[in-house]
């Protein structure tokens, strides 16, 4: 029976290209240069399989017409640069590579948090260019993160990571928003404790680290009025997705002195990040770093190997998500 023939979008860590390349028929993109929607449209209608990341974009119009692709193993968690609606519609199978990356991903806001707080980034600018003049009492004054209050948006499997750095590891005080009722004594194991609105954690935090999905159910949850919600001198810190924050909002609230400063690992248009945020000193910005281990990412290959191989044997897919 011949093989399943699978398109990569990009380049993977190689110890789990070699593994695809025993089980599947597969097409690299050796250039490792981002596909065109044309080129993934092309790929959807001659493969039987594609596995995208977040660096591709599959809106409905590259699922139009005839598609031999029964199964997108998407590398990465998050799935919203997929249009699930249209790949359902197809009967295309769609997966994601949940739990491998928590740790590496809350670490990330982590780094953020601490970074913005003691303005590591812009002490680190100054060391490398040569412009420090030596300790003093007065010398690039942060904020104390020990006994501060954290607030996290969505309390998934990040969010909980998160939630138990900062209260186990940072003595932080945690509240949380989370669209369902998480039980109290879950909560607690973390150190932290659900709010009943966005606003009641905003208004609370002196951090605000978000950690839900993307796409349209997220769309600019934190807008104008959320960024004037939150406490004057407090910080934002973004390691979910792009769309979840108006950039044009928050650098108006940067500029404006709403809130402090942010750290943010993610953008609304990546790679492209506003020139205006890139000029401002208390952001940190961050490349999309957060599952940027080599075990996590050998890890999401693996899962996806584990997903699109259940597929094609016929079993059901351990993460399959549409
Ligand atoms: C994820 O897994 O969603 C990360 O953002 C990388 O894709």
């Amino acid at each position: 029976m011949p093989r399943p023939k699978i398109l990569v979008t990009r380049r993977w860590p190689s110890a789990v290209e070699a593994v695809l390349s025993e089980r599947f028929d597969v097409t690299f993109n050796t250039g490792d240069q981002p596909m065109s929607a044309e080129a993934i449209a092309d790929a959807l209608r001659s493969h039987n399989g594609v596995l995208p990341t977040v660096s591709d974009k599959l809106p409905a119009s590259v699922f139009e017409g005839e598609t031999r692709a029964r199964i997108l193993g998407n590398f990465g968690v998050g799935y919203n640069h997929i249009d699930i609606a249209a790949a359902k519609a197809k009967g295309i199978v769609v997966t994601n590579t949940p739990g491998v990356l928590t740790d590496c991903t809350a670490d990330i806001a982590m780094l953020l948090l601490l970074t913005i707080a003691r303005r590591g980034g812009e002490g680190e600018r100054q060391v490398r260019g040569g412009e420090w003049k030596g300790w003093c009492p007065t010398h690039m004054i942060g904020t104390k993160v020990t006994g501060k209050t954290v607030g996290i948006i969505g309390f998934g499997r990040i969010g909980k990571a998160f939630a138990q750095r900062c209260h186990f590891g940072f003595g932080m005080d945690v509240v949380f928003y989370n669209r369902s009722v998480v039980d109290p004594a879950e909560a607690a194991r973390y150190g932290a404790r659900q709010l009943p609105t966005v606003e009641d954690v905003l208004a609370m935090s002196d951090f605000v680290s978000l950690h839900c999905p993307g796409g349209a159910e997220n769309r600019h949850l934190m807008n104008a009025a959320r960024l004037a919600a939150m406490k004057p001198g407090a910080y934002l810190i973004n390691t979910a997705r792009g769309d979840v924050v108006d950039e044009t909002a928050l650098i108006a609230a940067l500029q404006g002195g709403v809130i402090r400063g942010a750290g943010l690992d993610v953008y609304e248009a990546e790679p492209h990040v506003p020139e205006s945020l890139r000029g401002m000193e208390n952001v940190v910005l961050l490349p999309h770093l957060g599952s940027a281990t080599e075990e996590t990412r050998n890890a999401m290959g693996m899962k996806v190997v584990d997903n699109i191989t259940a597929f094609f044997e016929g079993r059901e897919p351990p993460d399959r998500v549409a």
